[in-house]
């Protein structure tokens, strides 16, 4: 009688143990189910999946590859209303002259300039995405 009901309890055990981890990915999947759709990003914080981004944060900062492949390869890949084609050395160097520098190109990105629109588009760009964009675009450092 012993053994045999030890012979049962093995199975029996796994079983439970089955049963239980079967229920935890069920709950687990519940919960995935239930989080909310959209989540409340605070300053400071690391927000994933979100486009709106933490620029305060540094961590979700977007690569000057991204800023510029989302806003402004439009205009200035092919030199749109005479926009400084990226890597157009001789272009960017005139203006960075005019303006004082990159950071004076940065500003102007930041206000706009003519057709330039304001932050060119990039409204949540924060000002090192911004100058990072323009670094990768110009050449200048
Ligand atoms: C809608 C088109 C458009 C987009 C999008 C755009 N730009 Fe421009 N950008 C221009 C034009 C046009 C000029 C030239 C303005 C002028 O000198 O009259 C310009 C000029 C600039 C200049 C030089 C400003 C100066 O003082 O000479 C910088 C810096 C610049 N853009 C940065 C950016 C960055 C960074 C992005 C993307 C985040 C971007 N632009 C997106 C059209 C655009």
């Amino acid at each position: 009688m012993n053994r045999i009901s030890r012979m049962l309890a093995a199975p029996v055990t796994l079983l439970a143990l089955l049963a239980f981890s079967a229920q935890a990915a069920t709950d687990d999947d519940i919960a995935k189910r239930l989080e909310p759709v959209g989540q409340v990003c605070v300053q400071g914080q690391v927000c994933t999946g979100t486009d709106v981004g933490v620029a305060a944060g540094g961590a979700s900062a977007r690569s000057p590859d991204e800023v510029i492949a989302q806003h402004c390869t439009a205009c200035h890949s092919a030199g749109l209303l005479s926009a400084p084609k990226i890597g157009d050395a001789a272009d960017w160097g005139k203006r960075a002259q005019e303006q004082g520098g990159l950071d004076g190109l940065l500003a102007k990105a930041i206000t706009g300039i003519n057709a330039m629109p304001p932050k060119g588009t990039c409204g949540d760009c924060s000002d090192d995405e911004l100058k990072g964009a323009i670094e990768k675009m110009s050449g200048l450092k």
